[in-house]
Order: C-alpha cells, then sequence, then structure tokens
C-alpha cells in the first residue's frame, strides 16, 4: 500500500472517518554543494521520494493531537502553552515549528491527525526537516495562511536552530519545500533563489546508505561552523561565500593550516557547485561526475567531515564502471553516499556496490535508488 493510503487507513481507525487533509514533505539528498549553506553559498539537492505524511482534520480549538505511527505513540499540546523541550522526543519538532510560525505573526488553528513517514531517521536523509515542513503544510490547511516555500523553509530551520537548538543551515527545509519533480534544485543560501535543473539524460541517482551513525556530529558541525565563520572574518566579509578563489589565493597564506584547509573545502565547493549547475544544464554526466567526485575529496581532505565507511563507499562505488562520480552526502561522519550512475547498468551497478562494500567492512549497506520529487504538497483531497 502506498504511505499516503495507509495513512488514511490509520486515521479512519483513529478518528471514524476520512482525513480532511494528506499532506507530505520529503528527505533530500544533496547531489553537490556540501557545508556550503551556512556560508551563504551554493548547494544542488533533490527532494526524494521518501517523505513525511500527516493525515489530519481541524480541530474547533487550539490544540494538536498527534499520533505517530512510526513512534507507536500519542500526543498533545496547547498552542498558546508551548513547552520547551528538555530531551527531544518527535513531538518537539511539531511543537517547535508552532512555535517558530507564530513567532512569526502567523495565526494558528489546532487539528488532530495521524504520522508517518519512510525517510529513514539519523542517516542523513533529513528526516527532520520532512517532519517539520509536513507539519507546517498541516498547519497550513486548517489556518488558511499563504504558503511561501522559503517563508515555511526559515520558519522551519528556526524552529530547529531555536527551539531544539540544532544550528543548521537552511539547505534541507528549503528542499524539503520547495523540491522540483524529476529535477534537481540549486539553490542560492543567501537569496533563497532557486534554479531547478534534470538530471542529465540516461543517469540515475543511487543512495548509498553505509549504515553507520556517528556520535558528535553535532560538536564537529558546529566546530565548521565557528571555524568558517573565523576565515570569514579574516578576510572582513560577512560569509565565506564572497571569497573567490583569486583572492583566496592572494591572501591564503595568512591564515592558519587548519583555517586554510576549511576555508578552501567551501570556496571550492561554491565553484564547483555552479559548475555543475552546468553541466546538469549541458547534459554532462562525466563532467557532474567528476566535480561530485572533487568535492568528496575536499570533504575528506580539507573539511574533514568524512569517515572511514564512507571513504569505503564512495571508492567501491567509483571504482564501478557504470559510475559517473559519488560522494558523501549531507553533514558526514557517516549516514549516505551518493552517485550518479548509468541508467541502464544501474541494477548491477547496485550488486557491486553493495558487495564491495560488505566484504570491505563487513556493514550491510542499503542502496536505493531514488527518482527527484515535489517538494511539500497537499496530496488529498
Ligand atoms: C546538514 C545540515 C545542512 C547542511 C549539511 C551539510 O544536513 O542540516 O544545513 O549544512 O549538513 O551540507
Amino acid at each position: 500500500m502506498s504511505p499516503s493510503k495507509t495513512i488514511k487507513h490509520a486515521f479512519k481507525a483513529a478518528f471514524g472517518e476520512d482525513p480532511a487533509f494528506i499532506v507530505r514533505a520529503p528527505g533530500r539528498v544533496n547531489l553537490i554543494g556540501e557545508h556550503t549553506d551556512y556560508n551563504d553559498g551554493f548547494v544542488f539537492p533533490m527532494a526524494i521520494e521518501r517523505a513525511t505524511f500527516i493525515a489530519l482534520r481541524p480541530r474547533a480549538d487550539y490544540r494538536v493531537l498527534a499520533i505517530s505511527l512510526d513512534m507507536d505513540d500519542r500526543r498533545a499540546f496547547a498552542l498558546d502553552d508551548l513547552q520547551r523541550p528538555t530531551e527531544t522526543e518527535w513531538i518537539d519538532y511539531l511543537v517547535g515549528v508552532a512555535w517558530s510560525l507564530q513567532e512569526r505573526g502567523y495565526q494558528l488553528r489546532g487539528w488532530e491527525g495521524v504520522v508517518s513517514g519512510d525517510v529513514p531517521i539519523g542517516s542523513g536523509l533529513s528526516s527532520s526537516a520532512a517532519l517539520e515542513l509536513a507539519t507546517a503544510r498541516a498547519f497550513y490547511e486548517v489556518s488558511g495562511f499563504e504558503w511561501d516555500a522559503a517563508a515555511m523553509a526559515l520558519a522551519c530551520q528556526a524552529a530547529e536552530n531555536n527551539w531544539l537548538g540544532v544550528k543548521c543551515g537552511i539547505m534541507d527545509q528549503m528542499i524539503s519545500a520547495a523540491g522540483v519533480e524529476d529535477r534537481a534544485l540549486l539553490i542560492d543560501c543567501r537569496s533563497l533563489e532557486t534554479a531547478s535543473a534534470p538530471l542529465p539524460p540516461d543517469t540515475v541517482v543511487v543512495i548509498l546508505d553505509t549504515n553507520t551513525r556517528r556520535g558528535l556530529v553535532d560538536s564537529a558541525y558546529n566546530e565548521r561552523r565557528e571555524q568558517c565563520e573565523a576565515a570569514a572574518q579574516h578576510f572582513g566579509v560577512s560569509a565565506l561565500r564572497d571569497v573567490y578563489s583569486e583572492l583566496f589565493a592572494e591572501r591564503e597564506h595568512e591564515l592558519v593550516p587548519l583555517m586554510r584547509m576549511r576555508a578552501r573545502h567551501v570556496i571550492t565547493e561554491n565553484e564547483r557547485t555552479l559548475q555543475a549547475r552546468d553541466a546538469m544544464n549541458a547534459g554532462d554526466a562525466e563532467t557532474l561526475g567528476q566535480l561530485m567526485i572533487a568535492s568528496h575529496i575536499s570533504l575528506r581532505d580539507d573539511f574533514a567531515v568524512s569517515s572511514p565507511a564512507l571513504d569505503t563507499i564512495v571508492d567501491c562505488a567509483n571504482a564501478d564502471p557504470a559510475c559517473y562520480g559519488a560522494r558523501m552526502t549531507g553533514a558526514g561522519f557517516g549516514g549516505c553516499a551518493v552517485a550518479l550512475a548509468r541508467g541502464d547498468g544501474v541494477e548491477t551497478f547496485v550488486d557491486r556496490v553493495g558487495t564491495c562494500y560488505r566484504e570491505a567492512t563487513g556493514n550491510e549497506p542499503i542502496i536505493t535508488v531514488t527518482g527527484a520529487s515535489r517538494g511539500a504538497e497537499t496530496v488529498y483531497p
């Protein structure tokens, strides 16, 4: 059964009638442009087919009652009495989005419903952003305010930053809000302007989940952010986005080696991301693949956010004749890599990379081919 059908049944079982709405918001995979969003730079993700769904009906009062099928849990909260979390649970994402929308002046109404999804949690495919955007979409349906993808993404990012205490950039929320079917989305993380581009002909995107998760991701992430901010300050600009490679070449010797490496990653990654847009528009899979390979090396050596498992699965993929290029994707330190592969050779590619990674690590990867889906939307009625 499709997720939307499953959730409709679950809603009916819980509330005795069909839902008034079913909304969905997707997870994402980033093709290129990693650790650039919080430097006001460029990212090039696509929304994936896996998504979070909410089936709901409005309530006459200011309460939200949500049943999570995946967590097997039922929780409620009052919109005029939001409680800050001590330890983050799934419901806090909903509370955080309510808080953030209200902070921004949106008049919210209550609703009740069922939440469920198939974005794997904690694997770096942005299940949190999917839950946040689905929640925003649920409030939109019952409250009747205007839907603006960028405004919703910013509200959800603020929920994550200021309610849940995670200092993420704008990429995950923006792609979950604004994804385009069958296309990847170049996002300028300063202006939030977007431009979509189709994948090169006869190519597919493959998600290579190493099935490893590493702790301390948050602290390492925050440390990278601070290093980037310090480097930007050194150059007298508000973000590394404004440091072009000519300026960097002239003055990089002024930086201590660690900061030089971090800055070099961000500056070259922004350039690669814009080149990737050109390659994509030209239907040039070879160049796009080469840029992805270069991105991984830069993330591994200069930004130091890869892991042995990620390096192994990326090497397995890049050694395969069906692969144009592979790299780690998302924050790093475990989780997923992404590959651009030939459409016609993809089944054998999936098998071979699986075997290669399994033999090298003793770990079972989860490998999926994914298309690009639309951003947050209402799918029923
Ligand atoms: C995480 C964050 C994003 C982005 C990536 C790295 O996914 O949530 O904002 O910074 O890491 O590109």
